[in-house]
């Protein structure tokens, strides 16, 4: 987000308030507050955001994942749906969009569209380099294909997908970093046989993020890696938060339970999110999104209040008990 950099112009400062004077003597003023100065347009009701440790920025507990559904062609038929699912995302407050160079032509998608919308200085673009498995070459080349794709200058995070060359494309990421063509590094993955190097790397490396999988049926990480990201002050972005769809269809069409409903809870996809974004060490999940109707739902687990230790025991409970639920 270079455009980040710029001084405030007097009369965004004046619309941001007070609040901001603090931003200011320490030189940098947090994503959201430039949004909203900026911004003729500004968000909604304001979504819960949870703070990336090693910088203090806020971002909002969830963001949009983009594998599979932003993998379109150029028609207007195809990609319309998802302009509007965009624009509606920094309307209502949104900023953290995932995506990777593998994901077809997901990066050309969404680069296009908010650079048609103008939305851009609005969200927070992650995106991965898969390639340094090849070489650093490889990766080098791919990491500045995804800045013409999502045609940007700067990306928000850069992760090493699936921890692929990991130790090669570290040094590389940290060179982009320092100067200033990437903001936060880290690594992700999906897979539980690559947990145990995932650790290893959170205990050697300095990292800004990593990006997990975990769900309230998938619950590993918050065996070993999550503490782990707590104590280390790295920022979570977890994956597959309905692992591809199968946590709902476990509940079919039966109602959330009263005890759910009082926090705010409307749907099976809130619940599921919930769950995970109340966990402490979790900073954002990024639900696969790409229509309307999941866009709402998925945004309502970002407003009201987050269930409390005891109350995500309960919630853990029902879901292993429920009897649709696919292992
Ligand atoms: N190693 C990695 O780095 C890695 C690996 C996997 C995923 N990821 C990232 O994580 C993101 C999320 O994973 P994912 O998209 O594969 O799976 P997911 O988020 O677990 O599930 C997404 C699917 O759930 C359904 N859905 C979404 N919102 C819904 C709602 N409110 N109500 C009912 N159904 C809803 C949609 O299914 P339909 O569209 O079919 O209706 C959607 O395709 C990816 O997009 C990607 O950005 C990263």
């Amino acid at each position: 987000m270079s455009a980040d950099r710029r001084p405030l112009t007097r009369r965004e400062v004046l619309r941001i308030g007070a609040g901001v004077g603090a931003g200011l003597a320490l030189g940098w003023i947090p994503l959201a507050l430039r949004a909203a100065a900026a911004s003729p347009d500004p968000p909604e009701a304001a979504l819960l955001t949870k703070p990336i440790p090693s910088t203090g920025e806020r971002i909002p507990v969830i963001g949009i994942g983009t594998a599979r559904r932003y993998h379109v062609g150029s028609s207007e038929a195809e990609r319309a749906p998802l302009r509007e699912v965009l624009r509606a995302f920094a309307r209502m407050g949104g900023s953290v969009i995932d995506t990777a160079p593998s994901y077809g032509t997901a990066e050309s998608v969404v680069g296009d569209l908010v650079a048609g919308l103008g939305i851009r200085d609005r969200l927070f673009f992650a995106t991965k380099v898969g390639s340094g498995g090849r070489g650093v070459e490889a990766g080098l080349a791919e990491m500045r294909q995804s800045l013409a794709r999502l045609r940007t200058d700067a990306l928000d995070l850069l992760q090493v997908h699936n921890l692929a060359g990991v130790d090669a494309m570290l040094p590389v990421l940290r060179e982009w970093k320092r100067e200033g063509r990437i903001r936060y590094l880290g690594v992700s993955t999906s897979f539980d046989r690559q947990h145990g190097a995932l650790v290893a790397l959170m205990e050697r490396e300095e990292l800004d993020f990593i990006q997990v999988d975990y769900a309230i049926d998938n619950r590993t990480a918050a065996d070993r890696i999550l503490p782990l990201a707590a104590d280390r002050g790295i920022a979570v972005l977890t994956n597959l938060p309905f692992r591809r769809g199968r946590v709902l269809q476990a509940f079919g069409d039966r109602p959330v339970p009263e005890w759910a409903a009082e926090l705010g809870i409307a749907s099976w996809a809130q619940f599921a999110l919930k769950y995970v974004v109340s966990h402490p060490a979790v900073t954002c999940a990024i639900p696969g999104t790409a229509t309307l109707r999941y866009l709402e739902d998925n945004l309502g687990a970002a407003r009201g209040p987050l269930p409390d230790e005891a109350t995500r025991r309960r919630m853990a409970a029902l879901v292993d008990a429920a009897p649709g639920r696919a292992r």
